[in-house]
């Protein structure tokens, strides 16, 4: 995998857009401002690119990610939006406030950025600096916040370089964050939900609805749904840690040890080519297993981006409800 050497501060002048746009166009990691914080973005429609969110952030699982977008014709496209939603889109958008609605298969993002989850977290962001990245690069873009995990949000440049300096290809300085805390996350899949209180006052979002807001319950699968222990299992029953699959087993491979195995999360052991595999090649596992045949996994090692590989993978083995 390609390792960055230097990242690149990029003005946000016609020039830099166009870079930090190519960058991104090429599978690079663009950090940009936003009114709420800095997000570390990417291509959201490309495996690799979107791995690489979580290998430079050193996150210990794939927790879903919010897409950008410029405005409401490309949020449509992405997601179905009910009355509801129309109607806080047109209150708050470009705004701190992210929607969380059905995904359209048909926009075709990457498995990782929704944790393969059919509902996805859609924003419009207002900052000039990220409407024009967005509009210069022509696609979506996912980015959660531009930290290492555990660290706090970045408003400045000067703070995503101190934590991702060296990991990431560039970030576009545009100066600081006004809002200065992330976007306030809302849940319309069911009853509207406050997922994440945030910049946008949930006041503001009960005014416009018409009604208050459910907390999440704790525990509550509104509220990481990736979290749950069987979520999105394959259907045939799956085996961690299989060295050597027992006859009859589906053996999914890792590195050069397996490769003797019928399908591969990595031919060569590279884990974020992995990753950027794990969600497709589950399925496509399941598909190609015989009734009755489990799905037999090779170690994945746990460092770096196979943690948040084993994670997963354990909550696919997990027995189910
Ligand atoms: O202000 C912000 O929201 C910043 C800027 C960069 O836009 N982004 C941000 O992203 O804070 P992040 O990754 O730190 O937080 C995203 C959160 C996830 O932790 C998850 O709780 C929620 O959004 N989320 C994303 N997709 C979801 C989904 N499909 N269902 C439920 N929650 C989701
Ligand atoms: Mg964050």
């Amino acid at each position: 995998m390609m390792q960055v050497k230097t990242t690149e501060t990029l003005l946000p002048t016609p020039q830099g857009i166009d870079r930090a746009a190519e960058i991104l166009r090429s599978g690079g990691l663009v950090a940009f401002p936003t009114e709420t914080v800095y997000g570390l973005g990417a291509d959201a429609r490309d495996d690799l690119a979107v791995a690489r969110i979580f290998e430079a952030k050193g996150r210990p699982r794939f927790n879903p990610l919010i897409v950008h977008v410029p405005d409401i014709a490309a949020a449509r496209s992405i997601a179905v939006f009910s009355d509801a939603a129309e109607r806080l889109a047109d209150a708050f958008w470009p705004g701190p406030l992210t929607l969380v609605l059905p995904l359209r298969p048909s926009a075709r993002l990457s498995p990782l950025v929704s944790a393969d989850l059919p509902s996805v977290a859609i924003r419009i962001p207002a900052h000039p600096v990220a409407q024009d990245l967005l509009r210069a690069f022509g696609g979506p873009v996912a980015a959660p916040s531009a930290n290492p995990s555990g660290r706090v949000s970045p408003t400045r440049a000067s703070h995503v370089l101190d934590g991702l300096a060296g990991r990431i290809e560039a970030v576009l300085d545009g100066g600081f964050c006004d809002v200065g805390v992330e976007s306030t996350i809302l849940g319309l899949t069911e009853t509207p939900t406050l997922l994440r209180a945030g910049g946008l006052p949930v006041e503001a979002l009960e005014a416009c609805l018409g009604a208050p807001l459910d907390a999440p319950q704790p525990g509550a699968k509104l509220t990481a749904p990736g979290q749950l222990a069987s979520h999105y299992a394959p259907a045939a029953p799956v085996r961690l840690n299989v060295t050597r699959p027992d006859a009859g087993e589906f053996w999914l491979g890792f590195g050069p040890a397996c490769a003797a195995a019928p399908m591969t999360l990595s031919a060569n052991g590279d884990l974020v080519e992995a990753a950027a595999a794990l969600f497709h090649a589950l399925r496509e596992a399941d598909r190609r297993a015989a009734p009755g045949q489990t799905i037999a996994v090779a170690p994945i090692p746990d460092h770096g981006l196979g943690r948040a590989i084993n994670d997963r993978l354990r909550r696919a083995a997990a027995p189910r409800p």
